[in-house]
């Protein structure tokens, strides 16, 4: 069983053709390949997905538990979901959220974060670098518990 989990919402799955002057040109697949590489080599188990359905995000952070970690790019639902915000609150997860662009410099909207506050961090603005960042805190994170 995976204990790091990284899930992408919606139009994600559009990455390295969608507006690349905001997220850039590295595909998800592209991103997912280096997620792996990196938890590979800390022998941690990862899984990645993507899902352009909120139910669907929902019902995966649901089946987690306090034991995993979860690295999620919530996408546009950042802005827009109290339910996603609750289920992470309710399962206790900790929670990075990434953005692949400076949400805070961007169109107002974007600025608040309705997932910020139920997630150890935020990071921001980094390109899919924020992901790999995301990843060595997170086995940082899952090390440290181990050895509790
Ligand atoms: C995003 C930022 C969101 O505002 C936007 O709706 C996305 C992508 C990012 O990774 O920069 O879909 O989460």
């Amino acid at each position: 069983m995976a204990s790091i989990w990284v899930f992408h919402g919606p139009n994600l799955n559009l990455l390295g053709l969608r507006e690349p002057e905001h997220y850039g040109s590295r595909t998800l697949a592209e991103i997912n390949q280096e997620l792996l590489r990196i938890a590979n080599e800390a022998e941690l188990n990862v899984e990645c997905r993507q899902t352009n359905h909120e139910g669907v995000l929902l019902d995966w952070i649901q089946a987690l538990t306090p034991a995993d970690f979860l690295i999620l790019n919530p996408g546009a639902w950042t802005h827009t979901s109290y339910a996603i915000r609750d289920a992470i609150s309710a399962v206790k997860v900790p929670t990075i959220e990434v953005h692949l662009s400076n949400i805070h410099a961007r169109e107002a909207f974007r600025a608040n974060s309705l997932i910020a506050p139920v997630s150890i961090g935020q990071i921001s603005g980094l390109g899919a670098e924020g992901y790999g960042l995301a990843m060595r805190y997170a086995i940082a994170y899952q090390g440290k518990r181990e050895k509790v």
